[in-house]
């Protein structure tokens, strides 16, 4: 297996942020774990964001903070995939979205690299006090439902989201 770095965006990564956008945006893909991404056709714009949701006295309001990573292949010093941490509840992320997104890019998939991403970043939750971490995934989505319980996630049940109009399967991960 390759080795991977998570780090928090910064404009070092700025071009390689558009490029992943656009990549998701070309496959009309899901944004998973990336925050606010899809809004920011300005990458340093959306790297300000991050810093902003990360501390509690800047994050907005209707938000709880939440610590994005870059997944970066060491090899090439690519960005291959993103993951968000959030630090605690609300009442739509206990129901539904829970602690974790993440996505990996259209043309780095099906080479593990989703399960390698959330296991490098659960000692991160640990660290910040998350000793339980709820994941949940759209029913269906095969390779995000393997890559939780790769992890040790255990089933616990499905919910409606009416908002998107999905069932979603809840996971946790004991850490
Ligand atoms: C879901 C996603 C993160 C998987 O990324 P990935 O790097 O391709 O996943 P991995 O290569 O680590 O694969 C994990 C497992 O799922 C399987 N898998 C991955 N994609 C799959 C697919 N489309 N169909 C069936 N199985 C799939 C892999 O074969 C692997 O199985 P294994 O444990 O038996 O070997 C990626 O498809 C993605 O970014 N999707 C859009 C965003 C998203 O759905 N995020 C999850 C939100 S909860």
């Amino acid at each position: 297996m390759e080795e991977f770095i998570l780090i928090r965006p910064t404009s070092e990564y700025a071009s390689q942020l558009a490029e992943y956008r656009q990549e998701f945006l070309d496959a009309d893909n899901s944004m998973d774990g990336c925050g606010p991404l899809r809004r920011f056709g300005n990458p340093e714009e959306y790297i300000q964001v991050c810093k902003d949701y990360e501390n509690p006295e800047t994050v907005p309001s209707h938000l709880v903070p939440a610590t994005q990573f870059l997944f970066i292949r060491k090899s090439d010093n690519k960005l291959v995939g993103m993951i968000q941490i959030r630090h605690r509840f609300n009442d739509f992320l206990e129901k539904y979205a829970g602690h974790i997104g993440y996505s990996v890019r259209p043309s780095e998939r099906r080479k593990g690299y989703a399960k390698e991403m959330l296991k490098t970043a659960l000692p991160f939750c640990k660290q910040i006090g998350i000793n339980k971490v709820l994941i949940a995934c759209i029913d269906g989505n095969t390779g995000s439902e393997k890559t939780i319980l790769a992890n040790g996630g255990l089933y616990e049940s499905t919910v409606h989201e009416p908002n998107g109009d999905r069932d979603l399967k809840r996971f946790w991960i004991t850490l």
